[in-house]
């Protein structure tokens, strides 16, 4: 039997940042992960960082990598009609983005754990939580084939969509979801990409997006069917339906070549409420999943947890829970508002089979009004670079 003040479950972004920002307020915690550690630090995932967040990540002495690797993007390309327009993020909100792949994130984050003595448990499954509503809840794990416990004096649920955490108290919660009738086939590229800034296209056969992981990677994707199958997909059909999906009048070819990696990402919004019961509390993708249009997974769990450490230091350190319990209504207000912009960029961006000449229309009409007026601009460019984190950043 282990014991720890902060059992999180799952390294992903959310667990890994959690685990660094209580060890700062000298709070001890321990972090459970199914995976391996090889397996964390080659996932590939998201790929752009608010202004907030990063900003988050400097503050807590992890910036280091990021700062010297990342892309600042100062705007984005919205392309539609085969037509360029470009929202200016720098000029309309003072702000920037950056492009630094999820993976390394994560690699950075458990480097900064192990350096400073963290104990993080790779290829340990958490399989059962027990008393969360008592003062010392267990995390049930196996490791080496062997059942363990881990008793705490708090849970950190931070084990993503498919965990075990939120099932643990889900007949206390309510759940709050949308799901799109489409999905994104995502690459990874050897080419460089054919464009400085990201490239948001709505094109009559589908969504696709043209990102990036280095003046020498391109991050492309395209807009699918849920159920895909990744096998119809040579990488000749693949480029082919990229170059007819990034047309635009005067010409563009994107650049190709090797791809190292093809997956499909299932598209939904959700949310459940509250993301907290006893003493379980959920973070990132455990409590809420976004579409990935808005590229706001991976900084809501930043959100999320940045507010956790702050509640958690008060209860720890000057046995005040106040601001632990306001922890669910504090990040469900930015998540909602994170919920709706998503849902607007995947809304105004993608092919919906179901609508009318009228619908279609009327989504072009919003992508020229956002593009022709400062108001709108700004309003995409606010949401974009990130809302205020709460309490600060
Ligand atoms: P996760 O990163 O999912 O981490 C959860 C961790 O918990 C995992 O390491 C998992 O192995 C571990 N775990 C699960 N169950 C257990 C258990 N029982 N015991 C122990 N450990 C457990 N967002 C964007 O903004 N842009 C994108 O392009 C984008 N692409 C994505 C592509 C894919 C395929 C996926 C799945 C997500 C993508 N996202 C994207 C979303 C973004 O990556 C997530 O929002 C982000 O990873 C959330 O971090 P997290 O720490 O909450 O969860
Ligand atoms: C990336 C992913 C996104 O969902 C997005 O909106 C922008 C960029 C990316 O993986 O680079």
């Amino acid at each position: 039997m282990m014991r720890t003040q902060v059992g999180i479950v799952g390294a992903g972004p959310a667990g890994l940042l959690l685990s660094h920002l209580l060890h700062l307020r000298g709070i001890d915690s321990v972090v459970l992960e199914a995976r391996s550690r090889e397996y964390v630090e080659h996932r590939i995932r998201a790929g752009v960082l608010e202004y907030v967040v990063a900003q988050l990540l400097i503050e807590a002495g992890v910036g280091g990598p990021m700062q010297a690797d990342a892309l600042p993007h100062e705007g984005i390309i919205l392309r539609f009609n085969e037509t360029d327009h470009r929202i200016d993020f720098h000029a309309l909100t003072g702000r920037h983005v950056l492009v630094y792949s999820q993976h390394l994130l994560v690699r950075d984050l458990i480097a900064a754990r192990l350096a400073a003595g963290g104990t993080i448990l790779f290829e340990s499954v958490a399989t059962r939580l027990e008393g969360v509503e008592e003062a010392r809840p267990r995390i049930h794990y196996t490791q080496d084939g062997e059942e363990r416990e881990l008793v705490c004096d708090v849970i950190a649920g931070c084990d993503g969509f498919h965990g075990i955490c939120r099932p643990a108290i889900a007949q206390h919660l309510r759940l709050f979801e949308r799901d799109y009738p489409f999905g994104w086939l995502g690459i990874l590229a050897d080419a460089p990409p054919a464009s400085a800034e990201l490239v948001y296209a709505n094109h009559a056969h589908g969504f696709a997006l043209l990102s990036m992981r280095s003046p020498m990677v391109s991050r492309l994707y395209l807009q699918c069917a849920p159920d895909e199958d990744l096998n119809a997909w040579s990488d000749d059909r693949i480029w082919a339906e990229l170059q007819t999906r990034f047309s635009r009048v005067g010409g563009f070819a994107l650049t190709e070549g090797r791809i190292t990696q093809k997956g499909i990402t299932p598209m939904r919004s959700f949310v459940s409420e509250p993301m907290q019961h006893g003493r379980l509390y959920l973070a990132g993708d455990a409590a809420h999943i976004v579409p990935p249009t808005g590229a706001k997974g991976l900084n809501l769990a930043a959100g999320d947890v940045a507010v956790l450490a702050r509640g958690l230091d008060a209860l720890f350190k000057r046995n005040d829970g106040s601001a632990l319990k306001a922890y669910s209504a504090t990040c469900l207000d930015r998540t909602w508002k994170v919920q709706r912009f998503s849902w607007w960029m995947t809304s105004m961006l993608h092919r919906f089979a179901g609508h009318s000449a009228f619908e279609r229309q009327v989504q072009l009409a919003e992508l020229a009004y956002v593009t022709s007026s400062k108001a709108a601009a700004t309003s995409l460019a606010e949401n974009y670079v990130g809302l205020p984190l709460p309490g600060g950043a």
